[in-house]
């Protein structure tokens, strides 16, 4: 177990600026969540940490050593990819085995690491298979498990879940954060996710352009977020965008923030109460106990996240409960 700190790590291919600046503190035992859109340089920066590609500049220390320039078998980090990579003519018990044959660790103690992550990943009754004989959850929880007996300072994930449906991703994930909880073990993670980033982190540092956005909780994230970015990258639905609403900024507005009024009888709809905006349904998607409502406020689009009935096409009245502002040039809050 070990903390992890970068320091203004930068990295190039040639002309090309991938990572910028980056300075990032991980705390001993933390489950650090990386996300950011595609080519924004997460594993880019996993493999900086793994030791996988050099930096460009700044420096990375692991448990308080400086690893910058240390290669990757002696930085005690183990990484697992979205592709499992087992060897095909190695059983699930000989895959896991591996790293310890290599450094030619007694079989006594190699035979008990297997059984402990085995144990630990529900593999005890694969350990004879070959990877062909099983599933995409199995292969992946033995590229897990051949980390695992490791017993790495640092596990690095990359989007470890992706080939997955969508049902193993939810088991896997709970999987997962059992094992953190068990092993304590420092974790970085890449995901695309949504509900990965939420639910798997202590923090979320968000990615973009190479450029560190904004590390926090995912609540912080959602309820504070630095920048434009941010509040549009994290949250599902996403943030409805408001250009034309106040001149000097952008508005944002969470979907679960915005009431839906009901439809006065006899007038325009939600006439008469204070802050209730005209504004038009035009598609409802129904989510089983709630509904995600776009609506067009004064030529804009806005989502709404209702629970109960759906409601129906046409006209409404919305109230804006809460609203974020956000510098037109910049993108940065203003609060
Ligand atoms: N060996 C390389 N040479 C040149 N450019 C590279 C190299 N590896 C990656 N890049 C570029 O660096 C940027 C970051 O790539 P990286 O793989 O880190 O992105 P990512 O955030 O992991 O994306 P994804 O979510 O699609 O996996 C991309 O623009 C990519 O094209
Ligand atoms: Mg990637």
């Amino acid at each position: 177990m070990a903390d992890l700190s970068l320091q203004g790590v930068h990295k190039r291919y040639g002309a090309v600026q991938v990572l910028h600046r980056v300075d990032l503190d991980i705390r001993d035992g933390e489950f650090l969540v990386l996300v950011g859109p595609s080519g924004c340089g997460k594993s880019t920066l996993l493999r900086c940490i793994a030791g996988l590609e050099e930096v460009s500049g700044g420096s990375l220390s692991i448990g308080g050593r400086d690893v910058t320039r240390v290669p990757p078998r002696d930085r005690d980090v183990a990484m697992v990819f979205q592709s499992y990579a087992l060897y095909p003519h190695m059983t699930v018990r000989q895959n896991m085995a591996f790293a310890l044959t290599l450094k030619k660790r007694p079989q006594a103690e190699i035979d008990a690491a297997v059984q402990e992550a085995a144990r630990m990943l529900d593999l005890g009754a694969l350990l004879d298979r070959f990877p062909k004989e099983l599933s995409g959850g199995q292969r992946q929880r033995v590229a897990m498990g051949r980390a695992i007996v490791r017993r790495p300072q640092v596990f690095l994930f990359d989007e470890p879940l992706s080939n997955l449906d969508a049902r193993l991703r939810a088991q896997l994930r709970v999987e997962l954060k059992r094992l953190h909880a068990e092993l304590g073990t420092t974790m970085i993670y890449v995901t695309h996710d949504q509900v990965e980033a939420m639910t798997l982190a202590d923090r979320i540092a968000v990615l973009n352009g190479g450029h560190l956005q904004q590390v926090g909780s995912p609540a912080e994230l959602y309820d504070d977020p630095a920048n434009r970015f941010v509040a549009g990258f994290i949250g599902s639905p996403s943030m409805s965008f408001l250009e034309g609403r106040d001149p000097q900024a952008v508005v944002g507005v969470r979907p679960h923030d915005v009431e839906l009024l009901p439809a006065a009888s006899g007038g325009a709809a939600g006439a008469g109460t204070p802050g209730a905006l005209p504004a038009r349904i035009d598609v409802v998607e129904t989510m089983g106990f709630e509904s995600y409502v776009h609506l067009d406020l004064a030529g804009e689009a806005l989502v709404a996240r209702v629970e109960g009935a759906p409601p129906s096409p046409g006209p409404a009245a919305v109230r804006l409960r809460r609203e974020y502002r956000f510098d037109r040039g910049t993108g940065a809050r203003i609060r």
